[in-house]
């Protein structure tokens, strides 16, 4: 059978080199990261980041975070401050992006942050994409590489599902370990959660020693889009399936094996639940299944963010 997979390249000197005089052009690629593969184009570029908006049809008002390789690396676009250090020394390189104010001589494009004076920021902690921060001179505008509304793809071969052969090059960096987009919190005045991820609000409430804001975001974000992390069939919550061409996705020990049951994890396991999220849905849609039942998750930790996403895929 042919190889349809053109674009999608392992990981070598060679594509290192290919992907920078990529990006150095203003060109969008597709790279790996630990929590979900993004989209990425030089953040100070205004045909990048036109591009990224182009091929994933975001609306405008929805920015992009902006990706480094370390700290020095921000100073110039973000006022850093007391809660930004505290967090980043315990959880970076990792999965949390951090909303703070952006500075004026930022060279960050005003597109990628849709005109705001804020700016997300993350540091993410995957070999192939740190050792290209590394080399380019300029931060990574990346958004998750979906089709707006879609689900975040976990492999290349997801990104491939997304945009085919519209990019250039895909690097593969095997399944993305944390498998749900980075916690995103704002840190422009009392630390606030913005989208729950795999750090949840009380590790980060432990770290900064103080209590979190609850009060409901204002700005913009996908959350308050109708249509988020949709599957592409319709997902039913609460409920069981009676037809066996409807899937379930389950989660601990007391399911049995059926054909259409998807096991989240056996052993109650939240971190792997989220982790085969998106890959179980996309799997799902791809044998044929009509709807996505889903059972109970317990709503603590990172199943809050386990719910979060669920929820929304049923909107
Ligand atoms: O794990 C991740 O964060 C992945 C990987 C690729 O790094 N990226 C990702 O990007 O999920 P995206 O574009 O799919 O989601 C970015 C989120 C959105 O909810 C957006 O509204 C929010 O970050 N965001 C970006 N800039 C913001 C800002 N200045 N203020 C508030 N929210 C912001
Ligand atoms: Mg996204």
């Amino acid at each position: 059978m042919k190889n349809i997979y053109t674009n999608i390249y392992t990981f070598n000197k060679k594509i290192v080199k290919k992907t920078i005089n990529s990006l150095n052009q203003g060109n969008i690629i597709s790279l790996p990261t630990e929590t979900v593969y993004g989209l990425a184009g030089n953040a100070y570029s205004k045909k990048a980041i036109n591009k990224i908006f182009k091929l994933k049809k975001r609306p405008i008002k929805n920015p992009l975070i902006i990706h480094y390789h370390s700290m020095k690396n921000a100073y110039e676009d973000v006022v850093f401050n007391e809660n930004f250090f505290k967090l980043y020394r315990k959880f970076c390189p990792g999965p949390i992006t951090f909303v703070l104010k952006k500075k004026e001589k930022s060279k960050i494009h005003n597109l990628a942050t849709a005109n705001l004076n804020t700016v997300a920021i993350r540091f993410p902690n995957h070999k192939m994409i740190r050792s290209i921060l590394k080399i380019v001179n300029f931060p990574l505008a990346m958004p998750s590489a979906n089709i707006s509304s879609n689900l975040s793809p976990v492999s290349a071969f997801d990104v491939f599902d997304e945009f085919k052969k519209k990019l250039d090059i895909i690097i593969d960096g095997g399944q993305s370990r944390i498998g749900i987009e980075s916690t995103v919190v704002d840190l422009t005045s009392t630390p606030r959660i913005l989208r729950p991820g795999i750090i949840s609000s009380k590790e980060i409430r432990e770290n900064l020693k103080i209590n979190l804001s609850r009060k409901r975001s204002n700005i913009k974000s996908p959350g308050m889009m109708k249509k988020h992390y949709y599957p592409g069939i319709p997902v039913v919550l609460g409920s069981r399936p009676i037809n066996p061409k409807d899937a379930y996705i389950v989660f601990g020990k007391k399911y049995r094996n059926k054909e259409n049951y998807f096991n989240l994890s056996k052993r109650s396991d939240l971190k792997e639940a989220a982790s085969k999220l998106y890959k179980v849905m996309r799997t799902i849609k791809k044998k044929g299944f009509k709807k996505i039942f889903v059972s109970k998750i317990p709503n603590y930790g990172i199943g809050i963010a386990i719910n979060d996403r669920i929820k929304r895929s049923a909107k």
